[in-house]
């Protein structure tokens, strides 16, 4: 048996000398011709790129493949196969080490406390974050939306209760709400309504910019979340 030149694919003889440390005398001539044979055609007949190239001294034709030595071996395949799922296996290391500092799915969705950075929230913007699977609203309030929760009577509202007391104290900028209508749980939309505070589209029901109802069909002021201020610019909710 030949060697078909630099790079070009072994066949199936060749594999079957090179296992017997290439002494054709553990291949039998009648095994080769009958093995050879079935084998031979079972590559004429499988391979699309198989050519004939040459016939060795017993007639045998050689078959071999056209691929070139440019192409990928399966030996070439398995490296990068090794070496991919290597690449993946250091990755889903390093993922469970940092995934393993946050609170997992369960933990979170059965209240444990999240922590909220204010710094991105610039003035007059709000942002809605989920706690116990609820949106959160945290309204970034300006001075003038202030002022006008400030400037009604609350004897008058639906639900008195002054903005004071829904704000923390020495942070009257940041309001904190839950977004859920508190007629039948629609989640309202910030910035809408006649009093640029919340509109719940369901039903009508209009809240002011601290929150608090002033019309529609809604019975209570949209709920305070319990959260404290953990430094100036962040806050933990639950
Ligand atoms: Fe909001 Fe009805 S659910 S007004």
């Amino acid at each position: 048996m030949r060697s078909h030149g630099k790079g070009a694919n072994r066949t199936i003889l060749d594999c079957l000398f090179r296992r017997n440390g290439g002494r054709k005398s553990g291949f039998s001539a009648a095994a080769g011709a009958a093995g050879a044979g079935s084998l031979l055609r079972g590559a004429r007949l499988r391979g699309s790129g198989a050519v004939p190239l040459a016939a060795d001294k017993k007639g045998l034709e050689i078959v071999t493949t056209a691929s070139s030595a440019d192409h990928p071996t399966r030996r070439d395949f398995l490296y990068v196969a090794t070496g991919a799922v290597a690449s993946v296996g250091a990755a889903a290391t390093v993922w469970p080490l940092v995934s393993q500092m946050n609170p997992d799915a369960s933990t979170v969705a059965a209240g444990a406390p999240i922590e909220v950075d204010l710094t991105p929230i610039a003035e007059g913007q709000d942002i809605k974050v989920f706690w116990r699977g609820k949106p959160i609203y945290i309204s970034h309030r300006t001075k003038k939306q202030i002022e006008e929760a400030r400037a009604v009577s609350v004897s008058s509202l639906p639900d008195p209760q002054s903005d004071e007391a829904r704000v923390k104290p020495g942070h009257d900028q940041w309001l904190v709400v839950v977004g859920i209508c508190t007629h039948l749980g629609c989640i309202p939309i910030a910035h809408e309504g006649q009093y640029d505070g919340f509109f719940c589209p369901c039903h009508g029901s209009v809240y002011d910019t601290s929150g608090r109802i002033r019309q529609g069909p809604a019975p209570t002021n949209l709920a305070v979340p319990p959260y404290t201020f953990v430094s100036d610019t962040k806050i933990q909710i639950g």
